[in-house]
């Protein structure tokens, strides 16, 4: 039998925080995550921005559950993410990743995230600097740190997608996530998973596909017409935590059954019990948060949950309505 692929839980900036890791990672299946981006511009950010954003640093780069996590960075000036990249690892990063695919208009203004995918010279310069910088760095263990990129096929067009892969290898990075979309054609569906495999045929790094693998039957659409095997979940993730134990499962021939929605439901409402860190007002604007995402794979039966909760004050009122709706299913 072949191994099992790599799937991995993708960064997702004010979602998958250390807490949404945690929370997935005790789920089995997902073999690494990323962070939310840690943007760096002109200087050298303090230790604690990393600590904060990655608390897992603190933990030999791991979820609780051993999960190994991935510090990402997100910018343009090659010497700036060099510097930053030097303090990520001196604060316990082991996989540092480069981030050329945020939309974000802020974040393409000054140069960085899907625009600079206009110019595969700079992506190389940008990934050249970090991967030089680190060259020779160690782990606590004696590993080598590595450096992994994630990209969208362009800024406007697909024109550059390939050239732009093939700068990311020749600066030395080790891995590459492709999110099969432009800039431009933002998070709308669909994904181009064919231009996931033109990537993987143009360079020789190991690649994972990204976007809008909702389900396993997505997951099998998507290796069919790409041939890639290894793969990154974001919002589907969230929509479903055990969709990577799913899609393990059924390679290793044991189906499991598949995950419904008051599974997850179930799960949200645990996760607010046990949390008792974290403020209220944060929880309740985090799980409508999640509540939302939910729509996009359990459409109307999820639709009618968030708008149950969506004016809700507290987790308090969350939980009960939740529960009522598990009670009542
Ligand atoms: C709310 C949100 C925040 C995101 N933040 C990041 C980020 O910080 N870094 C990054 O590389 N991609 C980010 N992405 C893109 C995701 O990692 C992923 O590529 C995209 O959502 C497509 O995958 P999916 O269909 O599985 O969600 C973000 C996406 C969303 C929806």
């Amino acid at each position: 039998m072949s191994p099992l692929p790599q799937l991995a839980l993708a960064p997702m900036e004010g979602v998958m925080d250390a807490k949404a890791r945690d929370l997935l990672t005790q789920q089995p299946g997902w073999d690494f995550a990323v962070t939310e981006f840690v943007r760096v511009t002109q200087e050298r950010l303090p230790a604690k921005v990393y600590h904060r954003l990655c608390p897992e640093l603190r933990q030999n780069a791991r979820t609780a559950s051993g999960v190994p996590v991935h510090l990402q960075l997100l910018g343009s000036d090659p010497e700036c993410l060099a510097i930053n990249a030097q303090v990520a690892v001196r604060c316990g990063a082991q996989v540092v990743d480069l981030n050329f695919g945020c939309p974000a208009k802020i974040v393409n203004r000054h140069g960085g995230g899907a625009r600079l995918l206009r110019a595969p010279d700079q992506v190389f310069m940008a990934a050249e600097a970090v991967v030089q910088a680190l060259a020779h760095k160690v782990d606590a263990q004696g590993a080598p740190i590595r450096v992994t990129a994630k990209m969208r096929l362009g800024d406007e067009t697909t024109d550059l997608a390939l050239a732009n892969a093939q700068a990311l290898e020749a600066a030395g990075v080790a891995q590459l996530v492709v999110h099969a979309r432009t800039r431009l054609q933002g998070y709308r569906p669909p994904a181009h998973w064919e231009w996931i495999g033109k990537v993987a045929d143009a360079v020789r790094l190991p690649v994972l596909a990204n976007g809008d693998l909702w389900t396993l039957a997505d997951y099998q659409r998507c290796v069919a017409v790409s041939g890639v095997k290894d793969a990154m979940f974001g919002r589907s993730a969230m929509a479903d935590p055990w969709l990577a134990a799913e899609i393990k499962a059924s390679l290793s021939g044991e189906p499991r059954p598949p995950t419904q929605l008051r599974d997850v439901l179930a799960l949200m409402v645990s996760s607010l019990l046990f949390d008792e860190h974290t403020a209220d007002k944060v929880k309740v604007m985090r799980t409508k948060q999640w509540l939302l995402l939910l729509t996009y794979r359990w459409g109307e039966a999820a639709r009618a949950v968030f708008d149950q909760c969506k004016r809700l004050q507290n987790t308090a009122q969350i939980v009960q309505c939740i529960q009522l709706v598990l009670k009542s299913d």
